[in-house]
């Protein structure tokens, strides 16, 4: 669905440098795109018979996706028509930090109140919304949606399809099983019912000879998704940050848990029928899961394409060099205890209460993963760039606000603070471990 726009009358100077653009708008100007969402429960049907008793943004699983302009100012009048607190939270979005939407930085939304979040989305790129309060249950119910926002000069496609995977651990009437218990909080929850937009395993169609852009968000609570497309050649051209420098091709991708990735699909041959992946991935979890199919990829009568991809889609100016002295340390680390049986912590504690960071000054983090089990890191309100792997560059520079912590692996990330003052985090986008307190907190301040 497509969100409603009208007044798009803001005139606004569009600035290509992202950390220009991540300046306040202008207050006076109207915005361009005012949206409606209200959180309810809505049952959600997930195949034919199979209705699930969740909850749902305007009543629907995945919410509506909302579509927003580079550089244009929005408005979202929130809703809260639940029986419980909740508070929607832009992830990836660079927001100032008053319309971040986490208990930090707001008091969540009561049952009937509205919340207004106002902001200007300085890039373009494939961004998701969810709650931020009772995660583990909110978003297993059904509370997220893809965000996306437009630049001005985007590779020229036949035709886009946005792609919102999840799971969901219910029984064959859609029952939801209960929630908690020590598999779950090890693990996180995963289960056996495997979603695309809120289907189970739904058959997707492409025209032969085109090509189409997939914004893949993987919006799950704990299932990495190893993406293949039957094997299939695939070429990325973005990541949580928006496009990349050059078309990268690939036969599979992994996205971590609230991770998105942006790729060309096509041209296919008519006939080919494509199986829609996830390849087994071991991430040290109890339940071990082999390759499952999401859903699968029917290739139709072949129609004319238009598409046009330049070879260089954009210049990432490197932040630091790889082997740069790190300013903070963040160590990820899984313990035993009397009192919670299993610990996840940051820096030794739960709930980390790290240094402030201040505006301006490059941040260098040494991001250790002590553990033996994989963490998505997720960094709120900023991009990074992963500058190294246990020393290693990665395959290609990005812009990233999750990455991958393997086990027993440091990543070295950089990135800036720009002016926007306030209460941020980091945390692992494991539901179940960022519940547990497996977390950090920090003041950006002037
Ligand atoms: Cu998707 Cu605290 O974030
Ligand atoms: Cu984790």
């Amino acid at each position: 669905m497509k969100a409603n726009h009208h007044s798009h009358h803001a005139l606004h100077t569009f600035t290509p440098d992202p950390m220009e653009a991540a300046a306040a708008p202008d207050p006076s100007a109207p915005p361009a795109v005012r949206i409606a969402l209200e959180a309810k429960a809505t049952n959600w049907e997930v195949s034919p018979g199979v209705t699930i008793s969740g909850y749902g943004y305007n009543g629907q699983v995945p919410g509506p996706v909302i579509e927003a302009t580079q550089g244009e100012p929005i408005e979202i009048a929130f809703t809260n028509n639940l029986s419980e607190p909740t508070l929607i939270h832009w992830h990836g979005l660079r927001v100032p930090a008053a319309m971040d939407g986490t208990q930090a930085t707001q008091r969540p939304v009561a049952p009937g109140e509205t919340f207004v979040y106002r902001f200007t989305p300085p890039d373009a790129g494939t961004f998701w919304y969810h709650p931020h309060a009772n995660e583990t249950e909110q978003l297993e119910k059904g509370l997220y949606g893809a965000f996306i926002v437009r630049g001005a000069d985007e590779p020229v496609v036949d035709r886009e399809q946005i792609l919102v995977f999840d799971d969901v651990d219910a029984d064959k009437q859609g029952r939801l099983s209960k929630f908690g218990g020590f598999r779950e909080r090890h693990d996180g929850r995963e289960g056996d019912i495997r979603l695309i937009n809120g289907k189970a395993e739904p058959e997707l169609t492409i025209a032969a000879g085109q090509v189409e852009r997939w914004r893949i968000i993987n919006a799950s609570s704990a299932r990495y998704i190893r993406l293949s497309l039957g094997g299939a050649t695939f070429r990325i051209i973005g990541t949580d940050g928006g496009l990349i420098e050059a078309p990268v091709e690939a036969t599979e991708v992994l996205l971590p848990t609230a991770d998105r990735v942006d790729i060309l699909v096509g041209p296919l041959e008519e006939g080919q029928t494509l199986s829609i992946d996830s390849l087994r991935y071991l991430r040290s979890t109890m339940k071990v899961r082999g390759k499952e199919r999401f859903g699968t990829l029917k290739v139709g009568p072949a129609k004319p394409s238009i598409a046009s991809i330049p070879s260089r889609l954009r210049t990432i100016e490197p932040l630091a060099p790889i082997d740069a002295t790190p300013t903070r340390n963040v160590k990820f680390s899984v313990g035993l205890s009397l009192r919670n049986i299993i610990d996840f912590n940051v820096n030794g504690e739960t709930h980390h209460t790290d240094k402030p960071v201040k505006v301006g000054e490059l941040q260098i983090w040494d991001v250790e993963n002590a553990s033996l089990m994989d963490h998505p890191f997720h960094l709120h309100g900023f991009f990074f760039q992963v500058l190294s792997i246990d020393g290693k560059a990665p395959a290609f520079r990005s812009w990233e606000d999750v990455v991958n912590l393997p086990p027993r692996t440091t990543v070295k990330i950089a990135w800036i603070p720009e002016d926007r003052p306030g209460k941020w985090m980091y945390h692992c986008h494991i539901l179940e471990h960022h519940e547990a307190g497996m977390m950090g907190h920090f003041d950006l301040v002037r």
